[in-house]
């Protein structure tokens, strides 16, 4: 009984997909429905010398960006449109300088070649393109002095990136947002240390992330949350693997899938690497700013006998502790009021994600 309501779960699940944009065409059309909007951004060869490397760049209309975005595209690569117009558009509305790395070299896959993809693969090995992504960071700082942060997100192929760029030892970023990701073990899982948030397909749909692995996923992230590792996992049910970056945007219930999966991201790093602006983050941020000046005064008259100047770090300190002290009830007192704001923000979201998916265009017949 139980496995024939399971079976029958099952086939409602992928009936609704192949509503959706059917399995017959994912198999012969892995790019999904190519976007054909206007690029707004600039390509630009970053890393220079026997193989050259090339970003495309999108920027926010700040023109001193503080926080940036690496993308780590899926194996149809640099040059994919919905991925650079995903850029684009993430460079918009979340403000974040936006880059995408050709970490292929020009030897992305196509409908035609993507059954090679295991030889593929070997020819981009993961401890070159780490070695890339380390190299692109540095270029990335000398051209944009201004990043103070830089997060990661990756679709496919790049979404094994997103899990092992969250482990101790990799090249350091501040967030990462993973989108159906591949290739990833549950040992990959088990390392994983930083804040990161899974944007999943259906596991029932996606061989990558299956419903075993994606149970073990939800499970690890759950005991690291604990741990206060800021470890998330979500997956939409009914879409298939690609569904947030290759779907079928004039159908309105992928538009919203979609739409929804993109600001999932933008909102899980807004606020990991831009300053808080809802009021309640702020107050918070405010407090523990000038509590940890506070202490840091009182610790530096601590260690103040060894100090050559013992006298002059004192009365610093004297004056900086009731200063902090007289801010935390003020940033007390505000809370409440933010607390009354935050639910209204939280109403707008939903609603702007779906003017966003209004605002799709329709495909003409
Ligand atoms: C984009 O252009 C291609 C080639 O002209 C076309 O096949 C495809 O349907 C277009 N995509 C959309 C979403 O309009
Ligand atoms: C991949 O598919 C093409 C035809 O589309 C075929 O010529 C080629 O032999 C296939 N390669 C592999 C490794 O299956
Ligand atoms: C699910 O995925 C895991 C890890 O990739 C794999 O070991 C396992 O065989 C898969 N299970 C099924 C039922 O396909
Ligand atoms: C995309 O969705 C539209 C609207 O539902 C539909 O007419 C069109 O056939 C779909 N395209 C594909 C490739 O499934």
């Amino acid at each position: 009984m139980m496995r024939i309501a399971v079976a029958l779960l099952a086939v409602l699940a992928i009936g609704q997909a192949e509503a959706r944009l059917s399995n017959a065409y994912w198999n012969t059309h892995g790019q999904g429905v190519v976007q054909n909007g206007t690029q707004s951004g600039k390509v630009a060869t970053w890393l220079k010398g026997d193989t050259p490397l090339d970003v495309y760049i999108a920027e926010p209309a700040n023109a001193k960006p503080i926080a940036a975005v690496v993308i780590f595209t899926d194996i149809y690569g640099f040059e994919f449109s919905n991925t650079r117009l995903w850029a684009d558009r993430l460079a918009k509305k979340g403000g974040f300088l936006v880059v995408i790395p050709d970490f292929f070299r020009g030897d992305a896959l196509t409908d035609a070649t993507r059954n090679t993809s295991a030889v593929w693969r070997t020819r981009h090995p993961k401890d070159r393109v780490l070695k890339d992504f380390t190299a692109v960071l540095a270029e990335l700082k000398k051209a944009y002095p201004s990043v103070k942060k830089i997060g990661q997100q990756g679709f496919c192929w790049g979404g094994g990136y997103s899990v092992w760029l969250s482990a101790a030892g990799a090249p350091k970023i501040a967030a990462a947002v993973g989108y159906h990701i591949s290739a990833v073990t549950a040992a990959d899982i088990d390392a994983i240390t930083g804040p990161i948030s899974l944007q999943q397909s259906d596991p029932a749909l996606d061989n990558s992330v299956n419903e075993t692995l994606y149970a073990y996923i939800e499970k690890t992230f759950k005991a690291k949350r604990a741990k206060g590792i800021p470890a998330y996992t979500t997956f939409y049910k009914g879409f298939p693997h690609g569904f947030s970056l290759r779907g079928n945007l004039s159908d309105p219930a992928y538009a919203k899938a979609a739409s929804t999966a993109f600001y999932e991201g933008v909102k899980f790093l807004k606020a990991r690497l831009l300053p808080p602006t809802d009021p309640i983050s702020r107050v918070v941020a405010l407090k523990n700013s000038l509590l940890k000046s506070a202490q840091s005064a009182v610790a530096q008259v601590v260690a103040a006998p060894k100090a050559a100047a013992p006298k002059a770090a004192a009365p610093k300190a004297e004056a900086a502790a009731p200063k902090a002290e007289a801010a935390a009830p003020k940033a007390e007192a505000a809370a409440p009021k933010a607390a009354a704001a935050a639910p209204k923000a939280e109403a707008a979201a939903p609603k702007a994600a779906a003017a966003e998916a209004e605002a799709a265009p329709a495909t003409k017949p």
